[in-house]
């Protein structure tokens, strides 16, 4: 029958590191089986494969290959250390937005915090000093009172801090409104128009250098368009400045570049050559280091959730399929309508059914895909939430005292446990108070 020809023959994109090695065997992580991950190590559980991170960060490295460049990997989308440290190892910087990010890469890969950049709108003192200290490469300022705190910082430490103004350059990015950062209107970067002043006025600061100027104007952003068009007005400031005399080192064009979650044929490669000549081509002439701090497009692709069914059930004209994995591990399709393909770990024969698949949280939004035609899935059966590298654990709670899911790290043909599974006394083990009530 054609259903049953089409899920032989369907395998999942290229672009993805799952796929069935054969008619009958299950979804597997390169030779890695996800049956017997899930059997070892428990469900929920995440996997991500090594080697497709590392291959992906090789290609922005292709890509700007023949100019001075740093690739800063935004430690938010997945700060897992064994990524890290697995990144530092092949060249990457970081891009932090917190002093718990820097330590995750100090604790990770000490070596590299010279490759580090803070990013983040709102930098506390304490924050900035364990930075300061620590010798970061360069601060992304958010705004003027910032500046005149880390200039403070900097002095009470007697270093000197080198800063990028993060300018907003009022680019419009389409993306999910959550996650655009480039207009005006968002709390983001500093008012381009502002920023030739700002620069001036701390010409001669001893506490203070004009190292570079940043960007970042939004996430899961597809096209390479407004990623040109912000680097145009970025690359204008520049000139302005360098006929002024601050000659900045770095040009830092941010994040953003956006995956294809719904798995049609996606070629990465092509992708990144795309999005490198867009931001090249606006920054002809400039000599200084271009640095770029991708993050979902690094890591989203390498990993997925792996959950089991507990229950299919029927209310009404609906199909639920519950899983053990919740909102509490992947929030994304809550928070932002997001898409992610879910698919059998082990296929079976049967027509594909309309479902919504859920977690057991008790909350309606705690779902993962509604009215989604999925392959025949039974209790007990595992399921693959695809793409979920990236703001998966990194944006996972203890919602409902849900304990979180472990983490594999799958390296050629072997797997490693790289963070256990959360137990419920870790999550008690903060609180207090008991005693005197
Ligand atoms: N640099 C800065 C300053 C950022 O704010 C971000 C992301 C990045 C780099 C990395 O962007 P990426 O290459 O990953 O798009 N939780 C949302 C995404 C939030 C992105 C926040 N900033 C999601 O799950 O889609």
């Amino acid at each position: 029958m054609l259903w049953k020809l089409i899920l032989t023959l369907s395998n999942l994109s290229s672009s993805r590191p799952f796929h069935y090695p054969q008619a009958g065997a299950p979804l597997s992580c390169g030779k890695v089986s996800l049956e017997s991950l899930a059997r070892r190590f428990g469900t929920p559980l995440y996997v991500y494969s090594a080697d497709q991170i590392v291959e992906r960060l090789g290609l922005f490295q292709q890509a700007l290959k023949g100019r001075d460049h740093l690739v800063c990997y935004a430690v938010k989308a997945n700060s897992a250390l064994a990524i890290l440290k697995l990144l530092a190892a092949h060249g990457a910087g970081f891009d932090i937005v917190s002093g718990g990010e820097l330590e995750r890469v100090l604790a990770a890969a000490p070596e590299a915090v010279g490759r580090v950049v803070f990013s983040g709108v709102g930098k506390t003192a304490a924050e900035i000093d364990l930075a300061l200290k620590a010798g970061i490469l360069e601060f992304n300022v958010e705004s003027e009172a910032e500046l005149a705190l880390l200039a403070a910082r900097a002095k009470k430490l007697k270093t000197k801090a080198r800063f990028a103004l993060r300018v907003n350059p009022d680019v419009f990015a389409d993306t999910h409104p959550y996650i655009s950062t480039g207009l005006r209107e968002h709390k983001f970067g500093i008012d381009i128009r502002q920023a030739l002043r700002i620069y001036k006025s701390v010409v001669g600061n001893r506490w203070l250098e004009a190292h570079g100027v940043s960007v970042h104007i939004g996430s899961q952003i597809r096209s390479a368009a407004p990623f040109g068009a912000a680097m145009v007005r970025v690359s204008r400031l520049v000139g302005e400045l360098r006929g002024g005399g601050i000659v900045l080192k770095s040009i830092d064009a941010g994040g953003g570049l956006g995956i294809d979650y719904h798995g049609g044929a996606f070629d990465a490669a092509a992708k990144v050559q795309e999005y490198a000549a867009a931001i090249g081509e606006a920054l002809a002439g400039f000599e200084g280091r271009l640095m770029l701090e991708p993050g979902r497009f690094l890591v989203a692709q390498a990993g997925a959730l792996v959950a089991r069914a507990l229950q299919v059930k029927r209310n009404g004209k609906k199909t639920f399929v519950i899983t053990d994995a919740a909102m509490n591990d992947l929030i994304r399709p809550a928070l932002y309508q997001a898409h992610h393909e879910i698919v059998p770990v082990r296929r079976r024969a049967g027509r594909p059914r309309t479902v919504d698949v859920v977690g057991p949280v008790c909350e309606t939004g705690d779902f993962f895909a509604r009215d989604r035609k999925l392959a025949p899935v039974e209790p007990g059966d595992l399921v693959a939430l695809l793409d979920a590298g990236a703001y998966g654990m990194a944006q996972s709670s203890n919602y409902n005292t849900r304990p979180r899911a472990a983490e594999v790290l799958v390296e050629g043909g072997k797997a490693r446990l790289i963070r256990r599974r959360e137990t419920v006394a870790d999550l008690l083990a903060p609180e207090l108070g008991l005693a005197s009530m």
